[in-house]
């Protein structure tokens, strides 16, 4: 099991409904390559973690990081992790303007919007990760 984490820019502000592409994309596709984990948006910029079998990971982020709606990836993390973060999360998506639908994205409004719908599973380093880009997204 390995689980990734980075950020990525992307050119052109993304909207709440181009957000939900991406989430219906993900819902649809990492169920089947028993991948979990989160999407963040926020000032043209990604966080996201992703995490799941070596294999399925390894083809998942070469799909990923070819994606022409983001650019300049910065890998945080990706290391090998003996357990899930969000094992019941098959992409929590996170935009300031999502509507809450739970088909495509969620609402960020503040951190604590954020850190209240983290499962008990979430490790500290990830947490830390999670503020440190929420921070970096609302002082702009
Ligand atoms: C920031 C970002 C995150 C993405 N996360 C996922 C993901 O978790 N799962 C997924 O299947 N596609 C994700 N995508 C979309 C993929 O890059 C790709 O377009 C999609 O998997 C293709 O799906 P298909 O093979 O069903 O056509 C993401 C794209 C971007 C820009």
């Amino acid at each position: 099991m390995r689980q990734i984490i980075y950020a990525s820019s992307c050119e052109h502000e993304m909207t709440p409904e181009g957000l939900d592409l991406i989430a219906i994309q993900a819902h649809r596709n990492n169920p089947k390559d028993d991948i979990t984990g989160m999407l963040l948006y926020g000032d043209h910029l990604f966080f996201q973690v992703l995490e799941g079998p070596d294999e399925q990971m390894t083809q998942m982020m070469e799909k990923i990081w070819s994606d022409p709606r983001h650019q300049g990836i910065t890998e945080f993390k990706n290391a090998p992790v003996t357990g899930r973060c969000f094992p019941d999360w098959s992409m929590g998506c996170y935009h300031p303007d999502a509507t809450g639908d739970r088909a495509g994205s969620w609402r960020i409004t503040d951190i604590e919007s954020i850190t209240a719908r983290m499962p008990e599973t979430i490790t500290p380093d990830v947490m830390v990760l999670i503020r440190t880009f929420f921070q970096s997204i609302t002082r702009k």
